[in-house]
């Protein structure tokens, strides 16, 4: 199936589950829905509270992807998250959701959740633009929340360029600063294939800082001298 048709299907479904303030008004929120929509960190609240839209990966590529200022595009590109939409067709996910009794891992709720952006709100066609797409997988909006807004934002300011000789400041509540607790959204015993999730070690293995930032704002919690 082609992406757009496959969104479109999925907008079917997603409608029932993931977005029951518009499909299913006066009922209760499924339990999925139910888990994404409660936050449990000030990154995930924020997201939640963002009436921005999902632009998709692609729409950041033309000013996240010079090493001078972080290369954050090519950094996603060749993670795991810009694969875990594609990961749901592989054989790995039919064994689980033969498992689980469920038709097919890439249309279904259970694992769409942890494994596309912007799962709190798929089916509500609004809050998606055009570029995006389930195929992005885990995005940059994963993340750092819906970039409809700063995307306005930096092209009002006529600000396309990140800086490279100071570090990047956005007005505050353009875009999400994420947290760990944020990671451990998707990151849990939930997921089938969970293995402990060492914050250190993750961290790092997804960092994409401006060459100039010494400190990181989001890391690992302090190790005790018995842990060392
Ligand atoms: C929306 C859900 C979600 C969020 C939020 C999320 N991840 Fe992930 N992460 C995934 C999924 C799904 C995979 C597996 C992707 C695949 O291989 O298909 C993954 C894979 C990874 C991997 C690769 C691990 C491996 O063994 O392949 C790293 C590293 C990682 N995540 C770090 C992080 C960190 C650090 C954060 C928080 C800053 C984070 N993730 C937030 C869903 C998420
Ligand atoms: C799995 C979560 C995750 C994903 C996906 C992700 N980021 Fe980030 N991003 C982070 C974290 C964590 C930081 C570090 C914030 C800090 O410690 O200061 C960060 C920082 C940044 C920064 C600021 C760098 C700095 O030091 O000022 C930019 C710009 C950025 N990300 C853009 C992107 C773009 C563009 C994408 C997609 C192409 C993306 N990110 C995908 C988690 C993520
Ligand atoms: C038109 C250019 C443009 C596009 C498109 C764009 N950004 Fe940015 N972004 C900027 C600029 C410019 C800055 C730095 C602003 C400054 O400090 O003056 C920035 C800064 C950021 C930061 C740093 C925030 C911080 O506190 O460190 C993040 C994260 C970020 N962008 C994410 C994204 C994501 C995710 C997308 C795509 C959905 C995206 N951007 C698309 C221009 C853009
Ligand atoms: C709670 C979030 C969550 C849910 C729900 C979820 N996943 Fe994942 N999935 C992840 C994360 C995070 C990873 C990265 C490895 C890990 O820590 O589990 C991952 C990795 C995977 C992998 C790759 C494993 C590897 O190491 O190559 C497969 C396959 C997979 N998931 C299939 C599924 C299927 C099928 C479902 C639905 C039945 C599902 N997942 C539901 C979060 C989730």
């Amino acid at each position: 199936m082609r992406p757009t048709r496959s969104l479109l299907f999925l907008t079917g479904i997603a409608a029932l589950v993931f977005a029951p303030a518009v499909a299913l008004r006066s009922q209760d929120p499924q339990p999925v829905a139910a888990a994404w929509k409660k936050a449990d960190s000030a990154a995930h609240a924020a997201m939640l509270a963002s009436k921005e839209a999902y632009l998709g990966s692609k729409s950041c590529k033309m000013c996240h992807n010079k090493a001078e200022t972080g290369d954050s595009y090519d950094c996603w590109e060749n993670s795991g998250h810009a694969k875990a939409f594609e990961t749901l067709k592989g054989e790995a996910a039919k064994k689980i959701a033969a498992e689980l009794g469920l038709k097919d891992a890439a249309k279904a709720p259970e694992c769409l959740k942890c494994h596309v952006t912007g799962a709190a709100f798929l089916g509500d066609e609004e809050r998606f633009g055009k570029k995006f797409s389930l195929e992005d997988g885990v995005g940059c909006e994963s993340c750092h929340g819906p970039a409809g807004g700063h995307i306005d934002g930096r092209k009002a300011a006529k600000a396309t360029k990140v800086p490279t000789d100071r570090l990047p400041e956005l007005p505050p509540g353009e875009l999400v600063v994420p947290d760990l607790a944020l990671c451990s959204q998707c990151h849990n015993d939930e997921s089938p294939t969970y293995e402990a999730f060492d914050p250190e070690k993750m961290l790092k293995a997804i960092a994409h800082l401006h060459p100039l930032r010494e400190k990181p704002r989001v890391s690992p919690p302090k190790k005790k001298e018995s842990e060392k």
